[in-house]
């Protein structure tokens, strides 16, 4: 045997994903993730609330599932049950509600329920990352509907159904972002929100909602949850306490009918999701949530405009976007001669982070010449100066913006 360093590769099995690539640490300027500000985290309350349910039920600690059986613990089920009747307009009980892992897992078990290699979904054609790369991890096919600014395109998502019937092809589920889309923050209105269902229901095709950015709109209304308007049964809806919360608790949730529950239930095979969070976001949520959300949602509002400002200055005309309905992200469109998969690189050399539209859209081309940004963790300070290092690279690698802060970077090129 070789004294070397022990040789795993040649036991690896094929279709492993490439290897990860080691965290050295976050970058200066940094605009990427769903990551939430740090300031807004309730550090106090979740720690009472720590002390308070440690304190009365620490004890059932010992059993896995808590005293509350494998779909997670009651009182935060039944938290939630509360909340999206009041907020979502949904009707369910504690009963309807699995526990996950943070809503990454509540993808991994919609997925393993349904889908095959091969088999067809319906998504928007910009959405999140996470979903596609899962997807494409699956080997399923993808048929991506374009969004305007009242959500999916209807008109187009009816033609792409008939044209899949005509080719035999029964699309596993539509897959959705309707309230505060990811990336482009919009919200699907509530006309589209009934052809969407009548779509679904006719072509008996599942809705799969993602809603983890709902409870952050600006002005703390939304439509109805694609669930609760639903006649046919047929929606699987996810959530998370990600952006309301902590995105580092881990901790998101299914509402779905039995059938289709009770499947996932039998995927889940991790034996429960963390405890301590799920009792921590219970006792913390029952109390404060609806006190917390508005306030977070002002700060959120706060980053955006700065975010905002700061791209009008340094970046003039170049950058278009429009003004999010909420949430944590704006969806940038540069000029078409920026290639923002060759941006990223140098700006990430220039300490800047951003999420290049290519990874966000089934049409690569569509997302050649956009970014996302997350507002919500880089301090204010942060978003101004990262901005403005973003225009620099962009500007030296590019020729663009060639106007901006009200100096005209052609005309000083040309000495004048
Ligand atoms: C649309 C969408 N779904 C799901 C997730 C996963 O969230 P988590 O696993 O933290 O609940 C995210 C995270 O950014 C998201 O944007």
């Amino acid at each position: 045997m070789s004294s070397g360093p022990f040789d795993f590769s040649p036991l690896f099995p094929g279709g492993l994903p490439a290897p990860a690539i080691k965290w050295t640490g976050s970058p200066k300027y940094n605009f990427t993730g769903g990551n939430n500000d740090p300031e807004q985290v309730p550090v106090e309350g979740l720690m009472a609330a720590a002390d308070a349910v440690l304190r009365r039920e620490g004890r059932t600690l010992a059993s896995y599932g808590l005293a509350s059986g494998p779909q997670g613990y009651r009182p935060l089920r039944e938290f939630l049950a509360a909340k999206l009747k009041r907020d979502a307009g949904i009707s369910c009980t504690f009963d309807d509600i699995l526990i996950v892992s943070g809503s990454l897992q509540a993808l991994d078990l919609v997925n393993g329920a349904l889908l095959a290699r091969g088999d067809t979904v319906i998504i928007e054609r910009d959405t999140y990352q996470g979903a596609l790369t899962r997807l494409d991890r699956l080997g399923v096919n993808v048929v991506g509907i374009p969004l305007d600014d009242a959500g999916m395109r209807t008109d187009v998502l009816a033609s792409a159904l008939a044209d899949l019937k005509r080719r035999e092809i029964r699309p596993k589920y539509i897959y959705t972002i309707p309230t505060v889309q990811n990336p482009t923050a919009t919200i699907l209105s509530e006309a589209r929100r009934v052809e969407l269902l009548k779509l679904a229901e006719d072509y008996g095709v599942p809705i799969f909602e993602d809603d983890c950015y709902a409870d952050l709109t600006w002005d703390g209304r939304r439509p109805l949850a694609l669930y609760a308007m639903s006649r046919s049964g047929g929606e699987i809806h996810i959530g998370s306490f990600s952006k309301s919360i902590a995105p580092a608790l881990r901790v998101g949730f299914i509402v779905a009918p039995w059938d289709m529950l009770s499947r996932m239930l039998a995927l889940k095979i991790d034996a429960g999701s963390g405890a301590l969070e799920q009792m921590v976001l219970a006792e913390y949520c029952a109390a404060y949530f609806t006190e917390h959300v508005p306030q977070l949602r002002r700060g959120l509002r706060v980053k955006l405009e700065t975010l905002m400002d700061a791209l009008d200055e340094h970046f003039g005309t170049a950058a278009e976007f429009d003004d999010p309905r909420g949430g944590i992200f704006l969806w940038v469109k540069l000029p078409e001669s920026v290639d923002v998969l060759k941006l990223y690189q140098s700006a990430l050399a220039a300490g800047v982070a951003i999420n290049p539209g290519p990874e966000w859209s089934t049409d690569k081309a569509h997302g050649i010449n956009r970014i996302r940004l997350c507002f919500a963790s880089p301090s204010k300070e942060d978003i101004r100066q990262g901005v403005a290092t973003l225009a620099d690279v962009c500007r030296q690698q590019f020729g663009v913006p060639t106007r901006a802060a009200n100096i005209d970077y052609v005309a000083k090129a040309q000495g004048s």
